[in-house]
């Protein structure tokens, strides 16, 4: 088992305020092999929701399971086991680097697992290596790279503690282009080569569309969808979850409408110029 929640119910409390953030929440994630991608409006819960994956905030109602350890739970070896199997790397990871270099930086988390220094060396390179940072950087401050490699540096470092499951908050907000698809790949990587499940909230739908194979939805604390993202992108009350299509599929319905070309679910635009091509002589 991996992770799993059972009727979650979540407020945050203020001096005289009460805000349910989770209502009911009911969710299994595979330990191993999945890609799943979590979307839904500005201040629907999505943030809120991964945070009670590695017991940053716990239930108020409700049961959450992660492996083994079950929460609510308040102790602090258990929150620390929880934590090492389950990176968290939050919105700007970037803002949280501290260290004098970025090798140190990475070599954080793996010290506080009190693993031995030759040890937390190699899989600290390791990880910098598997995010794509050059060793010519390791010694350099990750104050004088640029944004996106900063990113990187703070993902190697959650990496470093060879989690499970890794979740990442909005991983590709505010970065270039090129940037965004070199970020994802490296996270598609990591997930083929050690099946590791990856979360990832995004409001992109075309990252959540070429990448995920699972689209959970929230809405106002609830989850209003969960299963294959083609079931998702069909769903007769698409409309009414405050989404876009990923361009592909708008693409796919316009030249459907258009020109009547045969309509294919399809999520990159590699995939629909290939279609485009397939069907140019009928
Ligand atoms: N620390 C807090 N105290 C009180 N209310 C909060 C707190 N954090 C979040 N909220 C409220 O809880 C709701 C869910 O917030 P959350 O951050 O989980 O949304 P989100 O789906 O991640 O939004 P976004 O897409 O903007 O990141 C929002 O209405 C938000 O205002
Ligand atoms: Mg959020």
């Amino acid at each position: 088992m991996g992770i799993q929640f059972k009727n979650v119910t979540f407020r945050y409390k203020g001096y005289k305020t009460e805000y349910k953030a989770l209502d009911l929440i009911n969710l299994d994630i595979a330990p191993k092999g999945e890609i799943i991608g979590i979307c839904g409006h500005t201040g629907s819960g999505k943030s809120t929701l991964v945070q009670h994956m590695n017991g940053l905030l716990q239930a108020d109602e409700g049961t959450v399971s992660v492996f083994d350890i079950a929460l609510p739970n308040k102790k602090k070896i258990k929150l620390n086991a929880l934590r090492r199997r389950v990176g968290l790397v939050f919105q700007f990871p970037e803002y949280q680097l501290f260290e004098e270099t970025i090798l140190k930086d990475v070599m954080f988390g793996p010290k506080n697992l009190k693993m031995d220094q030759a040890s937390i060396e190699s899989i600290s390179k390791a990880s910098l290596k598997a995010v794509g940072v050059d060793a010519s950087l390791f010694d350099q401050s990750p104050f004088r790279i640029s944004g996106g490699q900063m990113r990187r540096v703070a993902i190697a470092g959650v990496l470093a503690m060879q989690p499970d499951i890794l979740v990442l908050d909005e991983p590709t907000r505010g970065l270039d282009p090129v940037g965004q698809k070199e970020l994802m790949e490296m996270l598609f990587n990591i997930h083929k080569t050690h099946q590791t499940t990856l979360l990832i909230i995004s409001h992109d739908m075309d990252v959540l569309g070429a990448y995920a194979n699972r689209i959970i939805v929230m809405n106002q604390g609830q989850k209003i969808f969960d299963g294959d993202k083609d079931d998702l992108f069909s769903h007769p009350e698409f409309d009414q979850m405050n989404l876009d299509y990923p361009s592909s599929i708008k693409v796919m319905k316009h030249l459907h409408k258009e020109i009547s070309l045969p309509y294919k679910m399809l999520y990159t635009m590699d995939d629909v110029i290939r279609h485009i091509k397939e069907h140019s002589h009928e």
